[in-house]
């Protein structure tokens, strides 16, 4: 059997390690904001070059915190790509905000700086772009764009942990950035989590309010805030898995290169682009094919091999989104690609004997 995410073989592998992590935690009853919170918080911020980071519940409370944080209210728009998980534009929505979305480019699935502009409005105050299954956004672009009309732009680096751009990590390629750590994630906990890096020390200040009532001292709410905060047992599981993080990586961007001498001479697959600037730490491997994708990944799963789509409807044609009077037709490039991408099996211990096997029978089906 080849999984589409195999938790199980990373798990057993570093299970004294997991476990000795866990019982400092357990030792210490240290459950809400332990030492090992900050322990993990300091350490990622130096992983992520930036000067803070924080831990928060989950990737969609980052994104959404980042949001409250930097200012966004009811009334105001925030531009992202179609082409991402529901989370990076409900956060705008929990955030009182309206979602606004673009097109992405059709090979890297980037959201698209040509039409970028073109969403802008009086009312837009800030730009997500999504650094999707593990490549960085051409930050330099967006960036310009959004110092031209004055908006913010927070990193959606959800599937991007350790990923670069130019030579700079994801997370501090703009003013604000949400990861989540969502268990199938290249730094992934036990459970939900999430955190929010920044260089700027008042949003940093803002976010730990946030992320605790609102509280800087106990039972004193100085602002509106939430329970949004990473759990001790999570940051202590997450500071064994950073120290893993850089060579997981690279086991995953040796996989992408056998996947891709493996499956280059098949016309009817068009494999993953990594633009110039970026560093691909390959959250996922997605693949387009021309064939009947369903009949695909049926007969796959009888031979045991299991893959995912990400993601097989874009959010301008969620049914959630139905009051936005999008149509078909009003993001082609990612209409197109969502009825044809496919996520093979990915993860940092997946065999040169399993990708081959992965390949073999992928072949025999097209
Ligand atoms: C691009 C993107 N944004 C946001 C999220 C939300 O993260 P979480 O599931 O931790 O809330 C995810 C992960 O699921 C994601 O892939």
């Amino acid at each position: 059997m080849i999984p589409f995410v195999d938790l199980k073989t990373q798990y057993f592998k570093y299970k004294d390690e997991f476990q000795a992590a866990m019982a400092s935690v357990l030792e210490n009853t240290s459950f809400i904001l332990g030492g090992q919170v900050k322990d993990f918080e300091d350490t990622f911020a130096v992983y992520c070059e930036t000067d803070y980071a924080i831990g928060v519940a989950s990737g969609t409370d980052a994104l959404h915190l980042a949001l409250r944080a930097v200012g966004i209210k009811a009334g105001d728009e925030v531009i992202t790509q179609t082409n991402t998980f529901y989370a990076t534009s409900v956060a705008v929505e929990l955030a009182g905000a309206k979602p606004v979305f673009v097109d992405c480019t059709p090979d890297t699935y980037m959201i698209d700086i040509n039409k970028l502009e073109q969403a802008i409005t009086s009312k837009t105050k800030a730009i997500i772009p999504v650094h999707l299954y593990g490549q960085t956004a051409p930050m330099e672009a967006i960036l310009e764009i959004a110092k031209k009309h004055d908006l913010l732009v927070l990193e959606d680096a959800c599937q991007a942990h350790g990923s670069m751009y130019k030579g700079k990590r994801a997370g501090s390629l703009a003013d604000i950035a949400a990861f989540s750590f969502y268990p199938g994630k290249n730094l992934g906990a036990f459970g939900d989590g999430g955190a929010i890096t920044t260089n700027n020390q008042e949003l940093y200040e803002k976010v730990a309010a946030l992320r605790n009532y609102g509280s800087a001292k106990k039972y004193y709410h100085d602002c509106f805030g939430t329970n949004s905060r990473l759990d001790s047992l999570q940051a202590a599981v997450l500071s064994v898995k950073l120290k893993k993080l850089d060579a997981w990586n690279l086991s995953r961007q040796r996989a992408a290169a056998r996947y891709i001498s493996n499956l280059q001479s098949c016309e009817s697959i068009t494999l993953p682009v990594t633009a110039e600037h970026a560093t691909h730490i390959y959250h996922l491997f997605v693949i387009q094919t021309e064939t009947d994708r369903d009949d695909i990944i049926q007969k796959l799963a009888e031979k045991e091999i299991f893959c995912g789509i990400h993601y097989p409807v874009p959010l301008h044609k969620q049914k959630a989104y139905d009051g936005m009077g999008h149509k078909q037709g009003d993001f082609p490039v990612a209409e197109a690609a969502g009825d044809k991408i496919l996520s093979l099996p990915m993860f940092p211990e997946l065999t040169d004997e399993q990708i081959d096997t992965v390949c073999e029978e992928l072949l025999k089906l097209l």
